[in-house]
């Protein structure tokens, strides 16, 4: 079991952190890696506790106590959310980060949230990365290893996930972030996109694994998707809408109000498969396409309506629905194959 890539079909906001702390404890994974942009990023799982845990930058695979987390190269780092995670999380050693990550400071958030452009028109999250992107291309960023309190945490990651992805014994997740619908240059929706592309093969780029060590590609599906900020969102209904049917849902970075959607648009679905190569589809937030099968844990509980989902997830992106999502809480989770 070498590496397995979470990655989103859509716009986000889907449980790829819910996906990745499940598998992490599912398949005891030795190494879990973040790919994607950055802190903007916002994922949130609720433990059987129900307690609920929200993370910005780090892979939630943390949960498993064994499982090491990192932050891949190409992934924004902010030092303030970075050392607030491993503290809050209580993660310790187990934590790295690339020495060559470019660094978010609190300039760039300053920036983002005075950048009328991004802040208005685009409905960025205005947590700094486009804008620490920016200077990164332009050679201007920090990196990493220039932050004397990172220096406990700094590897080179990219060594670290083929070492361990070369072992046939462990195993390695990779969560990226955002949604493919949002990549930078493969959404038709530009500029309403985020500051790089979210697919199976930006995420190794970000993370540097030789896709020769990729065995799986988890393609998250979430059955009634959501959209923050501005652009396109087909089958969308309004707010009120939303809060009859009990589905409103609000951004755990922002609190923004997310957009939502009563249906899922095929031909984004094939396309998101085309670019992503899934081999599973993990189908989430099945509880608000029928809410009787929230907390579910058994086959049984599946009705019509959510098998003819599966049926058409299945039918648009060629691959099977693995794991069906019936709730928030970590183990709120059905097993289809
Ligand atoms: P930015 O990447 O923060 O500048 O945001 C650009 C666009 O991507 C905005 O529409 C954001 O709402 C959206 N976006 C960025 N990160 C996320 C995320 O983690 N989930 C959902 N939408 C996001």
């Amino acid at each position: 079991m070498p590496a397995s890539v979470i990655v989103d079909a859509l716009w986000g906001d889907s449980g790829k952190g819910k996906a990745c702390a499940y598998l992490s404890r599912k398949y005891d994974a030795a190494l879990a890696v973040r790919a994607g942009i950055g802190t903007n990023a916002g994922a949130s799982v609720t433990l059987e506790s129900g307690e609920l845990i929200k993370a910005r930058q780090l892979p939630t695979g943390w949960l498993n106590p064994r499982t090491r987390v990192a932050v891949g190269s190409g992934v924004l780092v902010d030092p303030r959310v970075f050392r607030d995670e491993v503290q809050r999380f209580g993660i310790g050693d187990r934590a790295m980060v690339d020495r060559r990550c470019a660094v978010i400071t609190e300039q760039h958030i300053a920036d983002e949230l005075a950048d009328d452009h991004l802040a208005s028109r685009v409905g960025s999250t205005c947590t700094g990365n486009g804008h620490a992107r920016a200077d990164f291309i332009l050679r201007r960023a920090q990196q990493a290893r220039e932050l004397p309190e990172l220096e406990p945490y700094l590897t080179d990651v990219a060594a670290e996930v083929n070492r361990v992805a070369a072992d046939a014994d462990q195993l390695v997740i990779i969560e990226s972030s955002q949604g493919t619908m949002l990549s930078l240059a493969l959404s038709d929706d530009y500029p309403y996109t985020t500051s790089g592309n979210c697919t199976t093969a930006s995420a190794l780029n970000d993370v540097g694994l030789n896709w020769r060590h990729l065995s799986e590609v988890i393609m998250v599906v979430k059955a009634m998707p959501s959209r923050v900020g501005e652009g396109p969102l087909p089958y969308e209904i309004s707010a009120a809408e939303a809060e009859r049917r009990g589905i409103s849902e609000y951004g755990v970075n922002t609190g923004r109000l997310r957009r939502k959607a009563i249906a899922l648009d095929h031909d984004l679905l094939r396309y998101a498969a085309m670019v992503n190569g899934p081999t599973q589809i993990a189908l989430t937030f099945g509880d608000h396409l029928d809410p009787r099968i929230r907390g579910a844990r058994s086959t049984a509980a599946i009705g019509p309506q959510v098998r003819r989902v599966i049926a058409e997830v299945e039918s648009a992106t060629g691959a099977p629905v693995t794991l069906l999502d019936t709730g928030p809480r970590l183990d709120d989770m059905i097993e289809l194959a």
